[in-house]
């Protein structure tokens, strides 16, 4: 069964205490290395795997996205988006990406930040990544690094 720490209410507490929760992606560390990567978004549709609060859906419809879905298994996360969010062309909706299924060639761009680790069949949502972008739509995303998650070995 997936898991689905994020709707554990400690747990939930715990990562609203984090400074990419608080601070969106200016927060997030890996961002300005992600939005290096980023291709020029005007009119684009763009979809958010594992979107937690929403905070890359709202950043890519004021960069000029066409529309922004944001997917997450999280309801805790997805009722947090929601609340942050006042854009009708923002969709979030639940949705367990290991069964991940989008429409063919229907964005061009899948992003997706410090989610893709939890995924076992990561060859799955790969190919289901794949026929949902557009010709020469992109994938950007970001995983955790053991160097920031490795338990501390005593000195
Ligand atoms: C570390 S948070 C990152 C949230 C957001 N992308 C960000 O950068 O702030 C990981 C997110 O992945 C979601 N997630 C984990 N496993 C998932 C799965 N199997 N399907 C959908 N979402 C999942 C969690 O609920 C959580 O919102």
């Amino acid at each position: 069964m997936t898991q689905n720490i994020y709707d554990t209410p400690e747990f939930f507490h715990g990562y609203s205490q984090l400074n990419r929760s608080v601070h969106g992606l200016a927060g997030a560390p890996e961002w300005p290395s992600l939005q290096t990567l980023l291709p020029e978004l005007a009119g684009r549709a763009v979809a958010d795997l594992g979107c937690g609060y929403g905070w890359f859906c709202r950043w890519a419809r004021e960069a000029g996205a066409g529309s922004a879905l944001g997917l997450d298994v999280s309801e805790k996360m997805l009722a947090q988006a929601a609340a942050m969010t006042a854009d009708d062309a923002i969709e979030y909706r639940r949705q367990d990406l290991e069964r991940l299924q989008l429409p063919p060639a229907a964005f061009d761009l899948v992003y997706s930040s410090l989610t893709l680790h939890y995924i076992a069949d990561l060859a799955g949502l790969l190919a289901a990544c794949h026929q949902a972008l557009k010709p020469g739509g992109r994938l950007v995303f970001s995983i955790e690094h053991p160097i920031f998650m490795a338990a501390r070995q005593p000195q």
